[in-house]
């Protein structure tokens, strides 16, 4: 499966050639000045919760490519009022059986208001089972037991964690969270962006080889294969 970083926590994936966005947050991110969002293509944009850092570019996009915005049911009926129609609604334990594969929606302990102070749902990660493969795109989360669960469903072949500390992880609770989910490639999110949640990445890399796991940091604009 080819992935591609867009920055924070943003992702493209390809899977049964349907393109999937995570969580656009590209135009107000001064590291991603690289990235040009009216050059992304999606048919999927996974949201993970409605803080301003994972969907600022969320409407211009749908609008734009037409995708079907997959997130908790609140944040997608206030898509849905900003003209965006094509909408899933979901919530936290259910699943769901796309064209590409089946996703299901896991506990991410974070907050999830919207920037315009609407109620935005409970943040959620997403579980991605698919003939390409499977991995957990965790959202904003701290470390929590929910995430022993996670290998009852789904064998993994890699993991989006947040590693940056203070309002998500950071390095040491992504390694146990590593070792809860049972996967040993992690590629590291929601760092560097902002003051607050900037990292040392070399020292990050060493304690994940040093726990006998694989940190993976693709630079923005990168495609990497998993
Ligand atoms: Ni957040
Ligand atoms: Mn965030």
């Amino acid at each position: 499966m080819k992935l591609t970083y867009y920055g924070h926590s943003s992702f493209g994936v390809e899977i049964k050639g349907r393109k999937i966005v995570f969580d656009p947050f590209i135009t107000h991110n001064e590291l991603a000045r690289s990235i040009d969002v009216n050059r992304i293509e999606a048919d999927y944009i996974f949201v993970s919760h409605g803080h301003g850092d994972h969907i600022s570019d969320l409407v211009t996009l749908a609008a734009r490519t037409g995708a079907k915005v997959v997130g908790a049911f609140e944040l997608t009926e206030w898509v849905a009022k900003q003209g965006v129609s094509n909408v899933h609604p979901m919530n936290t334990g259910g699943k769901w059986q796309f064209d590409f594969g089946t996703v299901k929606c896991v506990v991410a302990h974070h907050s999830g208001g919207l920037p315009d102070g609407s109620y935005g749902g409970n943040p959620m990660g997403f579980l991605f089972m698919t003939g390409e493969g499977n991995f957990y795109y965790s959202g904003d989360t701290a470390l929590t037991f929910d995430m022993e669960l996670i290998p009852r469903w789904a064998k993994l072949d890699f993991a989006m964690l947040p590693i940056g500390d203070n309002f998500t992880m950071g390095v040491d609770d992504a390694i146990i969270a590593a070792e809860f989910i049972e996967c040993n490639r992690i590629v590291g999110m929601h760092y560097d962006t902002f003051g607050y949640i900037k990292i040392d990445k070399e020292e990050a890399s060493r304690k994940f080889t040093a726990a006998g796991l694989t940190l993976l940091l693709p630079a923005i604009g990168e495609t990497i294969s998993l």
